[in-house]
């Protein structure tokens, strides 16, 4: 695989990757401003913006002597707009520091702000057909599956891995640099999808590491899950008659304005809330009921309370009322909260 993944892709490429993109030609400035452009925004975007923006900054020298607001107004809607700050500066460096040409070698152009090394091989390849490639995640992707790479390619090791990998692939010939770097991009865009990968239509298919042992859906490893935090906290369903309380959050935070049940840390803060506001029995606790957040974990022990007597002060609060439990079931609660109140109501 590793002497003949070159010349496959290669073949693959002239045949069916992708010839008509407007940026596929030898005028580095050209190429320049679509990887850029092409970091963080779809081909099908940049297809809008790419020719707009060259017609008014036609080559490296009208962009360099442009007022950075021109350059901005031009850029609105691609997004990042640091993209296009660091475009301007490195314009302007390529006129100051390069003497208005774009270097050929992958080392220089990535001296560029916003030019890392996968961008500053992409030119150098492309545009002056040195021998030198890319590693995104595309790339990555393909790399990993048919070579069979275990571990999270955002991972250093792995990533280190893998950059060696690809210069040890790269083809022999620096004609064959070009459609080989477009090759890689090609197959990871289309063929070698990240959900459902078209492996019958793959140059690579009967020497892959990932489709011969059905394990396309596993590479690239994803990113290591972070153990996240769990909180506790009661809830308490505090019910007289057919009703239940509840209280406003406050307006930031989880549940930001939402009506949702009292909480507390302990039973004792609850008992005391309770003797300001009635009588009657604590119940058996509820099973505990977790929900998940991006960032914690919250597990929830439900308190049901039967009120019997309400204290004329525990009628309603500025932040609580009573509710019917069948309305509060409908008062856009949390969903953990909605589920305890059903559960409430069929009580
Ligand atoms: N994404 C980044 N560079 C690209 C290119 N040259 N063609 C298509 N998609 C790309």
């Amino acid at each position: 695989m590793h002497s003949s993944f070159a010349s496959r892709l290669v073949a693959w490429q002239r045949r069916h990757g992708r010839h008509d993109l407007p940026w596929q030609v030898k005028d580095p400035y050209r190429v320049w401003l679509s990887e850029i452009m092409l970091q963080q925004t779809q081909v099908k975007s940049v297809l809008d913006y790419y020719p707009r923006f060259l017609a008014r900054f036609p080559d490296v020298a009208s962009l360099a002597a442009a007022p950075v607001d021109d350059v901005l107004a031009q850029w609105s809607g691609l997004g990042y707009y640091s993209r296009a700050r660091n475009l301007h500066k490195a314009a302007k460096m390529v006129m100051d520091a390069f003497g208005g040409a774009f270097p050929p070698e992958r080392e220089r152009l990535e001296q560029l702000p916003g030019v890392g090394r996968s961008t500053a091989a992409a030119i150098s390849a492309f545009a002056f057909g040195r021998r030198e490639t890319i590693l995104d995640g595309n790339v990555k992707r393909v790399l990993a599956r048919c070579f069979g790479i275990d571990g999270f390619p955002g991972d250093k090791a792995i990533e280190k891995r893998m950059w060696a990998l690809a210069e040890e692939i790269l083809p022999a010939a620096a004609a064959d640099i070009g459609p080989y770097v477009q090759g890689l991009m090609d197959l990871g865009a289309t063929v070698c999808s990240r959900g459902k990968p078209a492996c019958t239509a793959c140059p690579m298919v009967d020497g892959c590491v990932a489709a011969r042992e059905g394990r396309t859906g596993e590479l690239p490893t994803p990113r290591p899950k972070k153990a996240v935090p769990i909180r506790h906290t009661a809830m308490l369903l505090a019910r007289h008659e057919n009703k239940v309380w509840l209280e406003r959050r406050p307006p930031t935070g989880i549940w930001g304005g939402l009506l949702s049940l009292p909480e507390f840390a302990t039973t004792l803060e609850m008992e005391d809330w309770l003797s300001g506001r009635g009588d009657g029995d604590m119940l058996p606790a509820w099973p505990e009921l977790e929900h998940v957040f991006t960032h914690f974990r919250l597990i929830i022990t439900p308190q049901p309370v039967r009120i019997d007597r309400l204290h004329a002060a525990g009628a309603a609060e500025a932040d609580g009322q009573w509710l019917d439990i069948d309305q509060a079931v409908d008062a856009g609660v949390p969903a953990p909260v909605r589920r305890l109140l059903l559960r409430l109501a069929s009580d």
